[in-house]
């Protein structure tokens, strides 16, 4: 698929902008405790990249439909996604206190007030699916997707932070990379993979297409951590605006971990490449989701 000259990424991430807005809008209406407001509000609107709501967005427009029709799940994934960072960041887990450039919530406010925001932001996305699709049967169709990928992810971390009882009997360097794509699967590529399913239903996909947007996801879902695994050891702190070097310092399972930096480059490579074929059958009306794909590859935070 040829390159449209005319769009930039900053062009394609712009309607980050309007999820932004809508999300802002939606929790002042909600009536929450104000200091739960507050905290929701500091880690979800607090300078993230919002790829996910874009991802929605982007997909819905690749098959036909248009940016109001996703909206709901833009917003309810950008909440899933801040919740588990929220949580991901805490003492318990990877006990960080640096994110997106400022202090981790719960460094910000408390433990107490962290894990409840996290908490909260859940309940609110399904809450906004339930509360803002229509038809139902679409609400719940969306609703499955987003539940499953939540519950995914949790296991991925579970599998990240504390192992897993099938360790034991995947040993040696083929059990270790079966066990780091499970991770990495799971704790990443399922919120992933769940944006683009949901931006391309809402669309109004048919199932060839639905097929491709899925391939294309679970290609960039894996890549993005494969990515974020090679930034934790390559770039600095400052330009992360989250702590580098953690991965080793908390003898994680990673991709420079078990293949060294140019292995995990070529794996970068490959799943850039299978995410551009997947996108084959869309055609031209893809070419979004082409280039978040190649930002995606060579991104530096
Ligand atoms: C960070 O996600 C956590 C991972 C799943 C690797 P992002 O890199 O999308 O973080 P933000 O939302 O831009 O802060
Ligand atoms: C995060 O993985 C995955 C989730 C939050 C679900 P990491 O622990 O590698 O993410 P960062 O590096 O802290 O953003
Ligand atoms: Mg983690
Ligand atoms: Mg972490
Ligand atoms: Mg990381």
């Amino acid at each position: 698929m040829p390159h449209s000259p005319a769009i930039d990424l900053e062009t394609i991430v712009e309607p980050a902008t309007a999820v932004e807005g809508y999300l802002r809008t939606y929790l002042a209406g909600r009536c929450l405790p104000v200091n739960l407001q507050e905290a929701i509000e500091y880690a979800l609107l607090g300078g993230g990249k919002m790829l996910r709501p874009v991802l929605v967005l982007r997909c819905c427009e690749a098959v036909g439909g248009a940016f109001e029709d996703a909206m709901a799940p833009a917003a309810a994934i950008e909440m899933i996604h801040t919740f588990s960072l929220v949580h991901d960041d805490l003492p318990a887990m990877d006990d960080d206190d640096l994110r997106r450039g400022r202090a981790t919530l719960h460094k910000h406010t408390n433990e107490a007030m962290a894990v409840l925001a996290g908490d909260a932001m859940m309940g609110l996305a399904y809450e906004l699916i339930t509360t803002r699709i229509v038809p139902p049967s679409l609400a719940i169709r969306i609703l499955t997707e987003l539940t499953t990928a939540t519950n995914n992810m949790i296991g991925g971390q579970v599998y990240d932070t504390l192992g897993d009882c099938d360790e034991a009997t995947l040993p040696g360097a083929v059990g270790a990379m079966q066990r780091l794509k499970r991770i990495h699967l799971n704790k990443t590529g399922a919120l992933l993979r769940a944006s683009c399913r949901m931006g391309a239903i809402c669309g109004q996909a048919d199932k060839p297409q639905l097929a491709a947007v899925t391939r294309y996801a679970e290609a960039i879902g894996l890549m993005f951590q494969v990515v974020d695994d090679l930034l934790d050891v390559t770039q600095t702190t400052e330009r992360l605006g989250k702590t580098a070097g953690k991965d080793v310092e908390q003898d994680k399972l990673t991709y420079p971990a078990l293949l060294g930096l140019e292995g995990t480059r070529a794996e970068v490579a490959r799943l850039h490449q299978e995410a551009g074929k997947a996108l084959e059958p869309l055609g031209e009306q893809a070419v979004t989701l082409r280039l978040l794909a190649d930002y995606m590859a060579v991104r530096e935070k």
